[in-house]
């Protein structure tokens, strides 16, 4: 006989959620928003228990398809899928027939005639994962897609935030670097605003511009004056595949202005977050003394994506099938 069975489900709130789909974070209410991190509280508490299973999604089956690079989106939504009972087929481009140059559509339309019930999408093309979402009855999961969004890493950035900081609300989260490029920043800016934290973006204006005043954010280009006000300092990785050399004329100029040095980080607040979504560029965004430090949570991060991926699994494609 299994055991996992005799693990309960948390008691999650599923009413407030019918959404079969998260592609972004720009729709969703902050009742939703509240709904997603409790219920990877919940999960997170799931994580610390002997039997870490539970049959949400049993005899469901999730792809995980990746068309872009991954290590911590790709291993922990596979983790989550194994944790609530799914079968999880990984999926590369590579080893795809998209290389044959069969289409998107056609590609997914395949998996869910092999009966997929879950797939989760990272892909270069902003869009490629709403695109999906319309023309499937599978539950579709943004896992980054182009610079539009990265719905799942702001909610486990957020989720560490709330965790370590007891609040969101009244929260100044500092953003450094390459805004207009990253979709970690447009869906963290959606997150947190909504949640009533108060968003500033730095970096230099050619990849920070003044027109993300629009979301309700601040913007300058002095990261030295705002560390001091920063409860929580946020350094986007460098995304070299996304540059181009006109918006990033030097590396060294960059870490010279931007980094956060150990000099810089003296003039933080001395219970404030350093937070990175990862890959880290060591030595170029961050110090790499620091990015080790005990004032970095980027492990916890890490950890918390595993809660949060299963909370976003379950409210699509669990409480829906129940
Ligand atoms: N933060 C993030 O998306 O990392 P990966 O590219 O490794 O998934």
């Amino acid at each position: 006989m299994s055991t996992q069975v005799t693990t309960p489900t948390p008691d999650l709130r599923a009413d407030v959620w019918s959404r079969k789909d998260l592609t972004a974070i720009e729709p969703l209410s902050v009742g939703e928003l509240t709904t997603l991190l409790d219920t990877a509280a919940a999960f997170k508490t799931v994580g610390t228990r002997e039997i870490k299973k539970v049959p949400a999604l049993r005899g469901q089956t999730m792809v995980n398809f990746f068309v872009e690079p991954s290590t911590r989106t790709r291993v922990s939504f596979e983790l989550a899928a194994h944790r609530l009972s799914a079968d999880v087929i990984n999926m590369s481009a590579s080893s795809s027939s998209l290389t044959k140059g069969e289409t998107l559509k056609d590609t997914a339309l395949n998996l869910q005639a092999l009966h997929a019930d879950i797939i989760v999408l990272r892909h270069s093309s902003a869009g490629a994962a709403q695109f999906l979402a319309e023309r499937l009855q599978a539950s579709v999961i943004n896992a980054g897609d182009g610079a539009h969004e990265h719905p799942t890493q702001a909610l486990l950035d957020t989720f560490t935030i709330r965790e370590k900081l007891g609040r969101i609300a009244g929260i100044h989260v500092v953003i450094i670097g390459d805004i207009r490029f990253s979709r970690v920043a447009r869906s963290n800016i959606q997150a947190l605003t909504k949640l009533g934290a108060r968003v500033t973006l730095v970096g230099p204006p050619t990849l920070v511009p003044r027109e993300f005043e629009h979301l309700g954010v601040a913007v300058t280009h002095d990261l030295d004056a705002v560390l001091p006000d920063a409860d929580v300092v946020n350094l986007l990785r460098i995304q070299h595949e996304r540059q181009r050399k006109e918006y990033f004329p030097s590396l060294g100029e960059y870490t010279a202005l931007f980094g956060l040095t150990k000099a810089r980080a003296e003039k933080l607040k001395a219970e404030a977050l350093i937070m990175h979504p990862g890959p880290i560029n060591r030595g170029v965004e961050i110090d790499s003394d620091l990015a080790d430090s005990g004032r970095s949570v980027i492990l916890d991060q890490v950890t918390n994506g595993l809660a949060v991926r299963m909370a976003v699994l379950f409210l699509c494609a669990g409480a829906r099938h129940d």
